[in-house]
């Protein structure tokens, strides 16, 4: 068997630790879905991504049993999220939907719960914030988080419960690399953690990406990957292709220069500028 290196950590505002590059699980079904987890774990990703609403939490948790039966890993070395769908917010409800999904994943806790969208035309994100430290202090969480969160968001979370999220799960990605929001979470000691990661695909062709690719001997992916890396955001790139996933995780032994992380970030200014998810401040639309 062949050594496994693992990914830098980042240490989070309530002392734990998460692994910077996780494995994302959004649109990954059945079958398939068991197999690139435990692909993925295999590679070497500690730390998994899902949700409730991805309707993959049976297979991400077949899969973690698996991968430990088969003596490949132990709970204690994986970081496990899910998320909070935007029905479910409400102290009452949040809790039996979390319990939901702790069950579907067959797991006696996670490490990361997150409120999926800050959906602010409800109102229920701090009663929902303060339900998750609840559950927090019943040790079914170790950590607690949001994503789409933005300033507003963010403060009324922190100053209703007393408590701050430890990461935000935010867009993020060449040509939408979120310069302000980063540093909204910094000042506030919350952790930025990436979605979309290599923009679902949008900017593998951009010629500035490809140029550093080929300069540095990568694949545009990994470096769009590498870039996250050394901005400090936490990655969670999806694929349901073992070369991929491998590909993927293989970022820990190049280094761009400035120059280079300049001309990626300055790509919020090229043809493939934008958001691809819906904008948080208006979602979802009622
Ligand atoms: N909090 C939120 O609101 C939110 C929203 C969206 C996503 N997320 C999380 O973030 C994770 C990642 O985001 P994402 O899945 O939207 O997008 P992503 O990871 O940026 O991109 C995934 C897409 O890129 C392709 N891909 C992956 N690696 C590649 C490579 N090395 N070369 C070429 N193509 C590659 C995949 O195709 P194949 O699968 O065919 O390889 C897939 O189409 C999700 O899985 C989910 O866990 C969270």
């Amino acid at each position: 068997m062949t050594e496994k290196t693992f990914p830098t950590t980042v240490t989070l505002n309530d002392g734990n630790e998460i692994p910077q590059l996780g494995f994302g699980v959004y649109k990954l079904k059945d079958d398939e879905c068991v197999t690139a987890v435990r692909h993925a774990i295999e590679v070497g990703y500690r730390h998994i991504d899902t949700a409730a609403i991805y309707g993959n939490e049976e297979q991400v948790g077949n899969a973690i049993r698996d991968a430990i039966a088969a003596g490949d890993v132990t709970r204690e070395e994986l970081f496990v999220t899910t998320k909070l769908w935007n029905d479910r917010q409400g102290a009452e409800e949040s809790t039996r939907a979390f319990q939901e999904s702790l069950s579907r994943l067959g797991l006696d806790y996670v490490d990361c719960y997150l409120i999926h969208w800050p959906c602010p035309r409800k109102g229920l994100a701090v009663e929902t914030f303060s339900a998750m430290a609840k559950l927090q202090g019943f040790g079914s969480i170790r950590s607690i988080g949001v994503s789409n969160f933005y300033a507003e968001t963010l403060d009324e979370v922190i100053s209703g419960t007393g408590i701050t999220p430890v990461l935000n799960q935010i867009e993020l990605h060449p040509g939408f690399s979120q310069a302000e929001l980063r540093e909204v979470n910094r000042e506030r000691g919350i952790a930025t953690e990436a979605w979309s990661p290599i923009g679902r695909g949008r900017g593998l062709d951009d010629p500035v990406i490809r140029r550093i690719a080929e300069e540095h001997d990568r694949t545009p992916a990994q470096v769009m990957l590498r870039w996250h890396l050394q901005l400090g955001n936490i990655i969670i790139p999806k694929s349901a292709h073992p070369k991929r996933i491998s590909e993927n995780f293989d970022i820990f032994d190049f280094h761009l220069g400035d120059r280079d992380m300049e001309c990626i970030t300055s790509l919020d200014d090229s043809t493939i500028a934008g958001r691809i998810g819906p904008n948080p401040l208006t979602f979802p639309e009622e």
